[in-house]
């Protein structure tokens, strides 16, 4: 009986210590973390991360935030606000129903607006930066033209999801490059893969196309442009347009506006091009290239993160003020995230949704591309570079080749005479040159 007592007192003593000295730890932890938020100061909480490193060493967390640039602050109180860690009761309040908590995004805002600091370098921003900042707490612009039916036009006769759509930038006034873009690599139909040796290609997969725009001026040459496009968007109806000015800095606006259309819209679609309207695609190359991807082993899981592009590492902000890149370091202090040139950039529809809900964690920046990089790095997810997107065109006289459109995925930049030329070219070198492969690094 003794020593039955004796050896349960010991297991107990052993197992409730170390949970009691835990549970302890815990909750001093969690009650000194939720003073520091509730505080004056968020300096102290530099530290804290949520989202795991990954294998890069060069995280977002560990480079940008600590800054007392205008968008740092800003981002910092979000992610105070978001933080499960931190404060649950906020996690609750903040994120319902997957949207985002105005009041307690405005408050948040306001704070850092209103600090000393930032009221101090106000007016000596640029001009565009302060635009950016009066509105970029609002992204619920109303869609003013959108495709009728499921994800652009035509789909009735589908009998399964698309393979790709084709989501590219344009602008009122680029009528040419979309009707290149239309009659050429950007055709809404079902896309064979290269023919293999004069056999019908193999794979393929349907493609659909949606062109994404903002508001530009309404008139042009006397005529009113809002009109032309009305009727643009009846004959062909791949308009995506929204209420909001057409600019350079607004440009993030597509991208979260497009996935959360996409989203509803779209959502079966197993990969998403985003591009501009001044690119030339290999569209047949890259149905293959997408369909290598689905046959790969544990393809579902590994399309999760799968994004493919021109991938740019350890960039700085521009700091020189007559670039339309200008960044001030007032604005953002640290490097940018590892991204894919916003040229053209391809992802899987699983990652576009992921990257929807992300978005509402994450303040608008201005560059495009650097968000969308911004999202990934919080999602754990990373780019993969393949050098066969040619964000800055082909290295020396690589294009005189014969073929060399056939090892391509995208080129940048061509005019839209030049995609016609192209895309007619391509398909008359179809037959010599369908076994050329991608091109590969040091070429
Ligand atoms: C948590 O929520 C309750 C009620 O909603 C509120 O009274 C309390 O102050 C909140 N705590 C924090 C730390 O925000
Ligand atoms: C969340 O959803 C509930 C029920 O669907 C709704 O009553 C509530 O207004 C929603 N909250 C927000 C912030 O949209
Ligand atoms: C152009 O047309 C749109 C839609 O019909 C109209 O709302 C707008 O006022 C017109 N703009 C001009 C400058 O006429
Ligand atoms: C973005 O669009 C909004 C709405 O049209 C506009 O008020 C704002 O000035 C634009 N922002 C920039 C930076 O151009
Ligand atoms: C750009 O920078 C130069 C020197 O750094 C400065 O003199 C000039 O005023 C700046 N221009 C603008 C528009 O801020």
């Amino acid at each position: 009986m003794a020593w039955c007592y004796y050896r349960w007192r010991r297991v107990l003593i052993c197992v409730c210590t170390p949970c009691i000295s835990l549970a302890l730890l815990f909750v001093y932890v969690t009650v000194m973390l939720c003073m520091a938020t509730n505080g004056t100061t968020t300096s102290g909480l530099d530290a804290v991360h949520f989202v795991a490193s990954g294998n890069n060493p060069k995280t977002f967390w560990e480079l940008h935030l600590h800054g007392d640039a205008f968008w740092n602050r800003l981002q910092r109180t979000l992610d105070n606000h978001f933080n499960p860690i931190l404060c649950l009761n906020n996690t609750k309040r903040g994120f319902e129903n997957g949207t985002f908590h105005k009041p307690l995004l405005t408050q948040g805002f306001s704070k850092v607006i209103n600090s000393d600091s930032t009221r101090r370098n106000f007016d000596q921003l640029p001009q565009q930066i302060q635009e950016f900042i009066s509105h970029m707490q609002r992204r619920d612009y109303p869609a003013l033209l959108q495709p009728d039916g499921v994800c652009g036009a035509g789909t009735k006769e589908e009998k399964e999801a698309p393979l790709l759509l084709l989501a590219i930038k344009s602008t009122g006034q680029n009528f040419f490059n979309r009707q290149a873009i239309r009659r050429t690599w950007g055709q809404a139909k079902w896309v064979a893969g290269p023919k293999r040796n004069g056999n019908g290609g193999e794979g393929g997969g349907y493609v659909r196309r949606v062109f994404l725009l903002g508001k530009g001026s309404t008139e042009e040459l006397g005529v009113n442009a809002s009109v032309l496009l009305q009727m643009e968007s009846k004959q062909y109806g791949d308009i995506l347009q929204w209420d909001f000015k057409d600019t350079f800095f607004n440009l993030t606006l597509k991208d979260v506006l497009f996935w959360s259309w996409f989203k509803r819209s779209c959502g079966r679609t197993r990969f998403v091009f985003k591009g501009d309207d001044d690119v030339f695609v290999n569209t047949p190359k890259m149905i293959s290239y997408l369909q290598d991807q689905l046959k790969k082993p544990r393809a579902h899981k590994t399309l999760q993160d799968f994004m493919v592009g021109d991938v740019i590492a350890a960039a700085v902000p521009i700091r020189f003020n007559k670039s339309k890149y200008f960044i001030p370091d007032s604005f953002y202090k640290g490097f940018y995230p590892m991204y894919a040139g916003g040229g053209g950039v391809v992802y899987s529809g699983l990652l576009a949704k992921r990257l929807h809900d992300m978005s509402k964690r994450l303040n608008l920046f201005p560059i495009d591309d650097v968000y969308v990089g911004m999202c990934m790095v919080r999602l754990n997810a990373h780019p993969v570079h393949h050098p066969a997107f040619l964000t800055f065109d082909f290295p020396n006289k690589e294009e005189e080749e014969l073929c060399s459109y056939h090892t391509i995925l995208l080129v940048h930049k061509r005019s839209p005479d030049e995609v016609v030329k192209l895309w007619a070219h391509v398909k008359k070198t179809q037959a010599q040159c369908w076994d050329v492969p991608l091109r590969e690094a040091n070429k």
